[in-house]
């Protein structure tokens, strides 16, 4: 009968075939341990000279690093370890051989060495504990939308102007219209279903073409915009904080044996909680000024900034109310201080920084007109987003998460390339 490691546990004492690859191998002559992996998780086969045939322990023996195979045999509880499995093996069919030497097994490489080999490096466990927990990110975040009334809108990724303004745009030649550039956020769009369909949220690539060396950036990478009809800024956190509590409670019920393969102290995400801090911008330049940071008043975080304040913290904390003049256009400004728009960034803790970045939107037509044209955007290009404020106009407020930033923080990953399966970064396009 064919099950999948993931199913051992219901199978005890009973014989079963799994399919998949030996990723290592231990032993010799009278008793071999295989490393054996099928997708859902991994196990050990121990094929013993005294209970298999010749035939299937020259197999054993043959059998070289992720060749691939069936292996039946009787599953049992590990001596020792809770929740692990092993397979008394009975029969080795051999699917496929591999005649040359695994590139990437065992030995240190290096890391342009392994992204080079990404397409085999997917294959190592803590590479696959990542896309499996990357997995569950992307289905809790579905399931908490869907269950709070938010419907899926897909936001084109062709688009014929800036949303963000600031950042830079990958460009292509689009036929007799002219430019085209590939989206950086689906927000703008998103905005104007939120008219129809009153919640909404997009999940899809966005580009970013900016020159960033950082461990934080991508040139590609997956965001989720929510954009709601009637929320206001309070409101807008509050969504973000029961979304992502939502994210890493799934992930702590259903990814502990990925956690513990990438060895993640997972203390930290046990306390992830609502109320998340929340500081406005003008209190945190001061904290880090206090800190040794160089942060003007009038200042956007620097990476190093991030690092430096959430280090000190084991919550996520919101960081609100910016300067208006380091933020997008389409933010709207506090009304008890015009110089600040009602925004918040949501930085993850122990070190790892800006995860989310959302606010209120300006609702007023003519106020936004004058936002658009003070931070020299064509208006043309923006008269459809403006259309929005004209008819029946409402409050509103939305936020995009960066998947790949929340990846490499719920994995306790040092660098983002490894949050998504074959990143892209100014130096790197392939495989
Ligand atoms: O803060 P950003 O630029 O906000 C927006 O694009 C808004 N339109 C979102 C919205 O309000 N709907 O980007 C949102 C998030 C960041 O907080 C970060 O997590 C991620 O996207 N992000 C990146 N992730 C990887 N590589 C990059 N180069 C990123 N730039 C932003
Ligand atoms: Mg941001």
């Amino acid at each position: 009968m064919f099950t999948t490691i993931s199913n051992f546990s219901d199978h005890v004492g009973s014989e079963v075939t799994i399919q998949g690859w030996m990723f290592n191998k231990r032993g010799s002559g009278k008793i071999y341990f295989l490393q054996l992996r099928d997708g859902s998780g991994i196990t050990q086969g121990v094929v013993e000279a005294s209970s298999v045939d010749p035939e299937t322990l020259a197999k054993a023996e043959k059998l070289t690093a992720e060749s691939s195979l069936r292996v039946s045999g009787q599953v049992t509880k590990h001596p020792k370890l809770p929740d692990t499995y092993e397979l008394h093996v009975k029969g080795i069919e051999i699917v496929h051989l591999n005649e040359e030497e695994y590139p990437i097994a065992k030995k240190d490489h290096g890391i342009d060495f392994l992204l080079d080999h990404r397409h085999l490096w997917l294959r190592s466990s803590k590479q696959w504990a990542i896309q499996r927990i990357r997995n569950t990110i992307i289905n809790a975040t579905y399931e908490y939308l869907n269950d709070n009334g938010f419907i899926k809108i897909d936001a084109p990724i062709l688009t014929p102007n800036a949303c963000e303004g600031t950042t830079e745009l990958f460009e292509i030649n689009y036929f007799d219209e002219g430019k085209a550039y590939l989206s950086q956020s689906g927000q703008l769009y998103i905005e104007a279903a939120i008219y129809s369909v009153g919640r909404c949220f997009d999940f899809g690539p966005v580009f970013r073409a900016e020159k960033s060396k950082t461990r934080r950036h991508l040139t590609e990478f997956w965001m989720m915009d929510a954009e709601a009809a009637f929320v206001e800024h309070e409101e807008n956190i509050r969504i973000q904080e029961a979304l992502v509590t939502h994210i890493v409670k799934c992930v702590l019920e259903k990814n502990m044996p990925e956690l513990r393969i990438l060895e993640r102290n997972i203390e930290p995400l046990k306390k992830i909680g609502p109320p998340f801090i929340r500081k406005t911008h003008e209190e945190v330049v001061k904290e880090l000024r206090t800190m040794g940071s160089d942060i003007q008043e009038n200042h956007d975080l620097g990476g190093d900034d991030e690092t430096l304040l959430t280090q000190k913290y084991d919550k996520p904390i919101f960081v609100e109310k910016y300067p208006a003049e380091v933020k997008a256009f389409y933010m709207k400004h506090d009304p008890s201080n015009p110089k600040r728009v009602l925004c918040a960034d949501l930085l993850a803790p122990e070190g790892y920084g800006e995860i989310i970045g959302g606010s209120q939107r300006e609702d007023n037509y003519d106020v936004l007109l004058q936002r658009i044209n003070e931070h020299k955007l064509p208006v043309d290009a923006f008269r459809w987003y403006l259309d929005l404020r004209k008819y029946g106009s409402v409050p509103h407020s939305g936020f995009g998460y960066g998947l790949e930033r929340l990846v490499t923080w719920i994995c306790g990953q040092e660098h983002i390339r490894t949050s998504i399966p074959f990143p892209r970064t100014i130096y790197r396009l392939t495989p």
